[in-house]
């Protein structure tokens, strides 16, 4: 059964919504939590299908994983009977490469199916696999079974220096290395908020690291780790995404839950654009409120690593300039092939030509419904913002690529007055 969005655009957002946790803290905590070795409870983490992914990951495992209530959940390592992960469910998502630093650490072995994920270009495991090779580990790649084991006998600290800013990297070191013995420093790491989000959650557990949000990362490695209580920063790119509707609806939404400083590079450049955006503290949480008046004027965007603007806005970010007073210039910098959503915008009636990793876009007075397929989950998020500010009905299809990582999007959308209703059809 294939399910759909239906939007009626044209609807101006109005009214409040409220941010969910990270997903990408979200699922290297999840894993991350196996090195604990007792149980652990996981709070604020969002209803999207790559965290119940992740639950039945660990389940198959061995792991006692509950939900108590929507939001927690309860990691129960110690059952863990396996270190065996090559089954199907592991390839389906990119962040499973998380269980190899985890897996690694708290029982000197895995192996695991190789990871999948969005389709946004080559996403080579090359930096991880150095970093775990110099902590000790022989790590093999078996190409034809589509697996990557590691094995390590002991890990010891190390000193690494990534060839490239990798998140995925950055988080796999931390969690191999906070049970290593001795002190392993990483260097030229990345600095995004769920990085950080990881490092506080390991030390909750009794590891100690020290630098995370900084370039370089240092690392006591600990023989025991214990269970902890630990809730999850809230989502800067669902925060970002519903600014950026805010705005391409030229609409009036406060947004609560969210932690301004990590959204300086959305906020400046929807600021750019002609937004109004207001930082405010009700006295229980953060919130912005993004307003919008007629169209808005082109900005440059240029993705970068963290506090950079982020490449898993950029897509969105378009969808909102397509309709720009002015022109915009669009390069990414991160991801080789990110630009899938230009030809679905194209069919909404977007001008946007692209060379290589640079996207012009000539702003056109409105975009209309189409039927327009998702490549990705941002790309997702695109068609979405595209299809909030078209006139008539956009049919976005694709939409498990959405549920991958936003939590009850249509439900979200349509109490700012939206109208996107699911539809399965055969
Ligand atoms: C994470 C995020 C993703 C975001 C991306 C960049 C999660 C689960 N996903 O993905 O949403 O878009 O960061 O902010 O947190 N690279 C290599 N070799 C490596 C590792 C990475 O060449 O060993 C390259 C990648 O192909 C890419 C770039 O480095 O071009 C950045 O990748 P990385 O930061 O690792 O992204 P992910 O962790 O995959």
């Amino acid at each position: 059964m294939n399910q759909y969005y239906s939007i009626q655009g044209g609807r101006r957002l109005e009214g409040t919504v409220t941010i969910s946790g990270a997903k990408n803290a979200a699922v290297a905590i999840i894993p991350a939590a196996v090195l604990a070795g007792e149980c652990c409870i996981l709070e604020n983490l969002p209803a999207i299908q790559d965290v119940q992914t992740l639950k039945h990951i660990l389940s198959r495992i061995g792991a006692q994983v509950d939900f108590t209530r929507g939001d927690c959940m309860r990691v129960d390592p110690t059952a863990i009977r396996t270190v065996d992960a090559t089954f199907p469910e592991v390839s389906a998502m990119r962040a499973s490469y998380y269980l190899l630093g985890a897996m690694l650490g708290a029982y000197g072995e895995v192996e695991l199916a190789l990871p999948g994920g969005c389709v946004i270009g080559p996403r080579p495991i090359d930096q991880h696999i150095k970093g775990l090779r110099a902590l000790g580990a022989n790590v093999y790649i078996d190409e034809s079974r589509n697996v990557v084991r590691a094995q390590a006998s002991k890990l010891h600290g190390a000193e690494i220096f990534f060839d490239l800013v990798s998140v995925g990297a950055t988080i796999n070191l931390m969690l191999a290395a906070c049970k290593a013995e001795g002190q392993t420093v990483l260097q030229n790491v990345a600095k995004e908020p769920h990085v950080v989000d990881v490092a506080n959650f390991l030390n909750m557990m009794g590891a100690s690291i020290k630098g995370a949000g900084t370039d370089v990362i240092r690392i006591q490695g600990r023989k025991k780790l214990h269970g902890c209580s630990y809730a999850v920063i809230p989502d800067q790119i669902e925060t970002g995404t519903y600014m950026i509707a805010a705005a391409a609806t030229r609409g009036d939404v406060i947004i609560k839950n969210v932690i301004p400083t990590h959204m300086e590079a959305i906020t400046a450049k929807l600021l750019e654009s002609g937004a109004q955006i207001v930082e405010g503290d009700d006295g229980r949480e953060f919130y912005l409120r993004v307003k919008m008046d007629g169209r808005p004027r082109g900005v440059n965007i240029k993705t970068a690593v963290y506090p950079g603007f982020p490449t898993d806005l950029q897509q969105p970010m378009m969808a909102y300039l397509t309709t720009a007073g002015s022109n915009s210039v669009v390069v990414e910098n991160i991801f080789e092939n990110r630009f899938n959503h230009v030809k679905e915008l194209r069919k909404m009636g977007a001008s946007i030509s692209v060379s290589k990793r640079t996207a012009r876009i000539r702003g056109v007075e409105s975009l209309r419904g189409a039927d327009i397929h998702a490549t990705d989950l941002r790309a997702g998020a695109a068609l979405i913002v595209a299809g909030l500010s078209a006139s008539g009905e956009t049919k976005v299809r694709g939409i498990e690529y959405i549920d991958r990582g936003y939590e009850h999007l249509e439900h979200k959308f349509n109490a700012l007055g939206a109208s996107i209703t699911r539809i399965e059809e055969e």
